[in-house]
């Protein structure tokens, strides 16, 4: 798992291997000082010798600006390989998301991706910066203050040598004991952000159906449960302190007491015992740094894991060997399809498809709520795989092309589509990025749309909030269709991608597909007969299945379905003309 992580490092390996290297010397320094000082107050204070007092002194001087200096070098490089691996982390996952097929993001969920890429990278970072900068720092020092301990007065040394195991294995007690919760919040943080995102992208709907106060209940829950496993966490972490003050401060009181006993006796000296008990503190230090480590690390094996899982995830669309790089023409045959979500055969949403498009026909989906109509579209740009049986555009079965040529091709106006923010122009373009200034004037006209974005004070470089707030439904569905048209695709899919506009402008969107764009198959779903009525076939869908196809007078005749939903929408005259 960490060998696949480290895979992001990249260009940052040289800081992530200066970080310790620096660290090395800063830890050479600081052993070498107290010895050092050791040195200068036997024969220096001592024995009252100015030149050598002096030249000590000159030493330590140096000993600690060299130390200054690689200690700020490490944390400037430690710095740069932290940062940089995240960000390389970040965007390897970004480039594996961008793969992603829709049924690949169904299995996650959004929230949890968002998590992943900010929130687990950020622990994963704090914890490499600390392993690169301490995990070579602490056991190193431990080890030389040890072994300069040993050579100082091997008799007071022995404290350490107790000391440091109890010590140590209490820490790791600690930081076991404190893992099993961090674990918890991390999980909870996903649903966390679920709850907010869904809150805050459908507040419109929160706020007419009046369901704050529910909303709000809802994200305290979510809140305290974090509120709670920190606490119990950083509860279980904080008794990490006292126990470092009553050991530091019992091992100086014990070396203080056998080092007095020891100068009486004649065996220490003053400088001995200062240099000991600066090496006791450093050694201290060093353990309390290992534990943090070892804490920091146990937190964020569990946000690694995460984000491997999206690391290995295997995009569940992928290009074939020998993509067909180019699409005949705009025919589709459906033979015998079947489709489950979650590509279970026995959970079918869609049974036994059999249709057969030809190339500029136009054809209409008709269907009640859940029949699957969006459904069975999305297999078209092979936005999701068939289950069951064969898909083909073209004459060519929709695995053998290349992804990006089939979707070039086939474009499609989703149910709950999305404008970004930026310009009109910028909006559109995204359909094609080479569209000239006239093709974009052409397809919003073909949209019905050119009339209302010159009634802008902006026109074409109308600004467009994220997420198209600032334009009306039926505005952004007439947006949304110019942006497919732009792409010239040889199939062009509606789905219900009218039904915020009004009868009249919505038949002369009809109209002017059929003038304009005659060779390109189009596909529209809808809810009124008015927007089908004049398709060359049109489809009835029923739970899953056909459950009817023909022209508008042959289903008028045969299909119970259809006559239906064509007197419901004709004698109640409801939003038909
Ligand atoms: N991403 C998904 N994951 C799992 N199940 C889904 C998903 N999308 C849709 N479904 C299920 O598939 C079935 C068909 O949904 P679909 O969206 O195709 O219906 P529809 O005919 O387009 O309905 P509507 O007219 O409301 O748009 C429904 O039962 C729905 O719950
Ligand atoms: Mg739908």
């Amino acid at each position: 798992m960490v060998k696949k992580l480290l895979k992001s490092l990249r260009e940052y390996k040289k800081s992530a291997i200066l970080t310790p290297i620096c660290v090395l010397v800063e830890v050479f320094m600081e052993i070498a000082i107290p010895y050092l000082l050791g040195i200068l107050i036997d024969q220096g204070i001592e024995q009252s010798n100015l030149s050598v007092i002096l030249k000590l002194g000159a030493l330590l001087v140096v000993a600690a600006f060299i130390s200054l200096f690689f200690g700020v070098e490490s944390g400037k490089f430690s710095a740069r390989a932290g940062a940089g691996f995240a960000k390389n982390l970040r965007k390897d996952m970004y480039e594996k998301v961008q793969d992603f097929s829709f049924y690949n993001i169904d299995k996650f969920s959004t929230s949890s991706i968002v998590t992943r890429l900010t929130t687990d990278v950020t622990n994963v970072q704090d914890a490499f910066m600390m392993v690169i900068r301490g995990a070579v720092r602490s056991p190193i020092t431990i080890l030389f203050a040890m072994i300069m301990s040993f050579t100082v007065s091997p008799k007071i040394a022995l404290i350490f040598l107790i000391a440091a195991p109890i010590l140590g294995s209490l820490l790791i007690l600690i930081a076991k004991t404190a893992h099993p919760v961090f674990e918890r919040v991390f999980n909870t943080y996903d649903d966390l952000n679920n709850v907010v995102q869904e809150n805050v992208k459908a507040i419109r709907v929160v706020k007419s159906f009046v369901k704050e106060d529910k909303e709000i209940q809802k994200f305290e829950k979510v809140s305290q449960s974090i509120y709670k496993d920190f606490r119990k966490a950083e509860i279980i972490l904080a008794l990490n302190n006292p126990l470092m003050q009553l050991t530091v401060y019992t091992i100086i009181t014990l070396i203080s007491w056998f080092g007095a006993k020891l100068i009486v006796g004649g065996s220490l000296t003053t400088g001995e015992l200062t240099s000991l008990i600066t090496y006791a503190m450093l050694i201290l230090n060093s353990l309390m740094m290992l534990s943090m480590i070892f804490v920091m690390i146990t937190m964020a094996m569990e946000s690694a894991r995460r984000i491997v899982e999206i690391l290995d995830e295997v995009p569940d669309l992928a290009n074939p060997k020998n993509p067909v790089m180019k699409v005949k023409d705009g025919s589709i045959e459906f033979k015998k399809v079947g489709f489950s979500y979650v590509k279970d055969p026995k959970k079918l949403c869609l049974k036994n498809i059999n249709l057969k498009i030809k190339a500029g026909q136009t054809i209409g989906i008709l269907g009640g709520t859940g029949s699957s109509k969006s459904t069975l579209v999305q297999l078209i740009p092979r936005l999701y795989d068939v289950t069951k049986g064969e898909l083909k555009v073209g004459g060519i079965n929709v695995k053998k092309y290349d992804i990006k040529t089939l979707r070039d091709q086939v474009s499609m106006v989703l149910q709950k589509n999305e404008l970004f923010s930026g310009t009109i122009k910028e909006n559109l373009r995204w359909g094609n990025k080479n569209a000239t200034d006239e093709e974009i004037v052409k397809a919003c006209k073909l949209a019905q749309a050119d009339e209302f974005i010159n009634g802008f004070p902006d026109k074409y470089d109308t600004y467009i909030e994220q997420g198209g707030t600032n334009v009306s439904g039926g505005q952004k569905q007439r947006l949304c269709i110019a942006r497919a048209i732009l792409k010239k695709p040889k199939i062009l899919i509606l789905d219900d991608s009218t039904s915020a506009v009004d009868t009249k402008t919505d038949s002369l969107i009809r109209k002017a597909f059929a003038e304009e764009i005659p060779n390109t198959t189009k596909i529209i779903i809808a809810q009124r007969v008015s927007s089908v009525q004049d398709s060359d076939q049109i489809i009835i869908l029923d739970n899953g299945e056909i459950n009817g196809i023909g022209t508008h007078e042959q289903l008028l005749k045969t299909n119970k379905i259809y006559q239906e939903v064509y007197y419901s929408q004709t004698k109640g005259g409801s939003d038909d003309e």
